[in-house]
This record gives structure tokens, C-alpha cells and sequence, in this order.
């Protein structure tokens, strides 16, 4: 999407894009039905990638799905920060 073949396309047809989805390419079809300012937004989205900075990336990056694993894991981590405490074991070792 940071690339030249979606860059170049006009606004209204990222718009179309993702207000409507590609037929045929699994491309779904976003937002409710009439003027959605919601796919506008993401049309201002798109436009921005290519200049996203790595400060924004993290910024974003707690809003991406997360596994249960992960999410347990990440949760251990602020334990043991926050109490000073070492996690459980969750495996226990089986012989
Ligand atoms: C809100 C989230 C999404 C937005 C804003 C979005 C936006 C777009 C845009 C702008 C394009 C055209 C890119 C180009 O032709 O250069 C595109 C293509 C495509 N998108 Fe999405 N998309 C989203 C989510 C998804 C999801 C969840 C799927 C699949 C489950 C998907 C599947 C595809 C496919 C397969 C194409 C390529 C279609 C082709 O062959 O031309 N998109 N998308």
C-alpha cells in the first residue's frame, strides 16, 4: 500500500476500493452503506504510510490482534516488573 500502485490511484478510487471491495479478489467490501466518513479516514490512512515514522509504528502497534499466549506472556512481564515477583511456571517439566 506504501507502494506506486496503490500511492497513485486517486482518493476516490481508494475510496471505491474500500467502500465497495474488488469483486472476485477477496477484497471485502468496509464500512455502512451511503457516504461512510470512516473510509474516508482510512483513504487519509493510506496516504500517510509512506511517511509513517517509527515513533507513530509504535504507537500503533498495542491496537494489533494479539494471540492469548502473547497477551499471558505480556501480562507476566508487567507482573514481575511491577511486583518484582518471578511468574509461575505454566509447564510444568514432566519426566
Ligand atoms: C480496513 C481494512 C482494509 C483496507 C483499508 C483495504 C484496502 C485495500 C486497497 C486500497 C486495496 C487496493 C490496493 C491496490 O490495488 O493497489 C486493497 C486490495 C486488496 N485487499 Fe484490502 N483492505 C482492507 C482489508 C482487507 C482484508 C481483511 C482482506 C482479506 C481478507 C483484503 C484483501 C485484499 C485483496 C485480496 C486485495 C487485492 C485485490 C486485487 O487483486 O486487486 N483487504 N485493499
Amino acid at each position: 500500500m506504501r507502494q506506486s500502485e496503490t500511492q497513485n490511484l486517486t482518493d476516490g478510487q481508494i475510496y471505491y476500493i474500500i467502500h465497495n471491495g474488488i469483486r472476485l479478489t477477496g477484497m471485502p467490501a468496509w464500512g455502512r452503506p451511503g457516504r461512510d466518513d470512516d473510509s474516508w479516514k482510512l483513504v487519509l490512512f493510506i496516504r500517510h504510510l509512506p511517511q509513517m515514522t517509527p515513533q507513530e509504528m509504535k504507537e500503533m502497534e498495542p491496537f494489533n490482534p494479539k494471540s492469548a499466549a502473547e497477551r499471558s506472556e505480556e501480562e507476566d512481564e508487567q507482573r514481575f516488573l511491577n511486583e518484582g515477583k518471578a511468574p509461575e511456571m505454566k509447564m510444568k517439566m514432566q519426566h
